[in-house]
């Protein structure tokens, strides 16, 4: 045959793989996440030589490997827990990120790491605590997450804004004066859902305090009927001038920790919250479909934004377990989103590469990280059960003071910075750069 010929025949092949999903099957459901996954791993450089273990390739940063992990223990847990090979890549992956205070405060990630990205690596950890994965003899989940919990409740900040947590750690890292819905948002989550599993009230009072707080700074806020979630604001003019962007994950996070609560409370003011949210999350679905409104879906997301709906997906489930009476509601967005993913899931090489636009029917021509991960997730919360707590079967060993005797329980922004640190930042910030840029060109390619 002429080359010409073995080139449309390949082409035909291409067109017809694609990611089958029928929502009401659960081996079917499987079998797309499966190929959703392998796409996934493909960015892992875990199992790659001299690869890191635990993070995904360039241009993905350390934050893009706690939101996966989540997603495949989720994946683990539902689909695949038999698989021994992706237990210990899951397993090796979240311990290695860990740290030395294994506070999920690595010390080579200073440059990139922020409240809520030690917060989303919190929420996968909690993934793996709720979920009663396999647990380090030396270091449980829950310990670890306790730790993270404990050193971002002792950077709360009553010297500005009348409290809050800032976006950074660290003072070099640009975002420093800025005080954001999402980190507070993870930490939100985080207690919440603390207190949910070891029926420890503190946890509960902080979650109640973070919540005030954010009404109080107008980050959460009614705009006519609707309880709205803004980005952000400077600490400057004390948090009043608000970046009034809107972002599906920050909305999830906050939605599924009002639900840990109402479901940890039983109080009907944690439920009117929910139904709230649920209300104004209308805002990231068009026709039906999971979309992130604000940076108008597709290639004009950033590789971060492109993610976000990961999250929303996998908080939208477990809201449908703790407020039961969102189920309805909620099974219709995850349904019709889930099955627009899978469709979308018919590009590349493989056939089976995942898109942007979940209403188009088939692939949009984006591709990464962010894409496998925000389908995986929609996939998964078809299949998503309540979550264990240390009554019903959870069995990670609690360490209430986790994380309170290292350096880290220290605000970072106290933390005196040498010149000669400064100066080693500004090196490392020109390397990050760098190789972002240089990402991007291999994008193009
Ligand atoms: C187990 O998981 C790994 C990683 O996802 C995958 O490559 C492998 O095919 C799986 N094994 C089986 C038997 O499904
Ligand atoms: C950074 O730190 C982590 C965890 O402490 C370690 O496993 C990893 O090898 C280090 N290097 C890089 C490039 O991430
Ligand atoms: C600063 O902002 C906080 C949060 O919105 C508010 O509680 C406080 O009253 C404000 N302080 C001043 C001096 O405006
Ligand atoms: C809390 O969650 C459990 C598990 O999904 C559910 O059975 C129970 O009804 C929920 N509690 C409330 C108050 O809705
Ligand atoms: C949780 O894991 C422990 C240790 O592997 C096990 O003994 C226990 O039965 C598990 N609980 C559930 C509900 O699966
Ligand atoms: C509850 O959590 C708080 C905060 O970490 C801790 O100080 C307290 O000892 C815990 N209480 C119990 C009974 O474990």
């Amino acid at each position: 045959m002429q080359l010409k010929s073995w080139l449309l025949i390949l082409l035909l092949l291409q067109q017809v793989a694609s990611v089958e999903l029928d929502i009401d099957d659960e081996d079917s459901i499987c079998e797309a996440a499966k190929q959703v996954v392998n796409g996934e791993l493909n960015y892992y450089e875990g199992t790659k030589k001299g690869g890191t273990i635990g993070m995904f390739s360039n241009p993905y940063y350390w934050w893009h490997a706690g939101e996966a992990f989540g997603g495949l223990v989720d994946y683990y847990t539902y689909c695949d827990s038999d698989n021994k090979t992706l237990e210990k890549l899951i397993y090796d992956g979240m311990y290695n990120q860990a740290g030395d205070h294994f506070d999920y405060i690595p010390s080579n990630q200073s440059m990139t790491e922020g409240n809520d990205d030690q917060g989303v690596w919190g929420m996968a950890v909690l993934e793996a605590v709720e979920k009663n994965f396999t647990d380090p003899k030396d270091h449980s989940w829950l310990e670890m997450t306790q730790a993270i919990y404990n050193t971002m409740n002792a950077r709360w900040d009553t010297k500005h804004c009348n409290g809050g947590i800032r976006w950074q750690i660290f003072t070099w890292n640009s975002g420093y004066n800025y005080k954001n819905s999402i980190a507070n948002g993870c930490l939100f989550n985080i207690a919440a859902r603390l207190a949910r599993y070891t029926d420890n009230k503190t946890y509960a009072k902080m979650a109640e305090k973070i919540w005030n707080w954010m009404e109080d700074v107008g980050f959460a806020t009614y705009v006519k009927d609707e309880l709205v979630v803004y980005d952000g604001a400077k600490i400057s003019n004390n948090c009043s001038d608000v970046t009034k962007s809107r972002w599906s994950y920050t909305y999830g996070i906050f939605l599924s920790g009002c639900a840990y609560m109402y479901n940890y409370t039983n109080d009907h003011t944690w439920l009117d919250r929910v139904n709230e949210i649920i209300k104004s999350s209308d805002y990231f679905f068009k026709d039906g479909y999971m979309y992130e409104h604000t940076c108008g879906g597709g290639s004009k997301c950033n590789n971060d934004q492109r993610s976000f709906r990961s999250l929303f997906a996998r908080c939208l489930g477990l809201t449908s377990m703790l407020a039961p009476s969102t189920k309805d509601t909620i099974d219709q967005w995850l349904q019709k989103s889930a099955q627009g993913a899978a469709k979308s899931c018919s590009g590349g090489s493989d056939g089976v590469t995942c898109g942007t636009d979940w209403s188009k029917g088939s692939w949009d021509n984006n591709f990464g990280l962010g894409e496998q991960m925000s389908a995986l997730e929609a996939m998964m919360s078809l299949l998503v059960k309540p979550p264990l707590t240390a009554d019903t079967g959870g069995t990670s060993k609690s360490n209430v003071n986790a994380g309170t005797d290292t350096e880290d329980k220290k605000n970072k922004n106290e933390l005196k910075v040498s010149s000669k640190d400064k100066a080693g930042a500004g090196v490392l910030t020109a390397i990050v750069l760098l190789s972002v840029s240089g990402g991007a060109i291999w994008m193009l390619f």
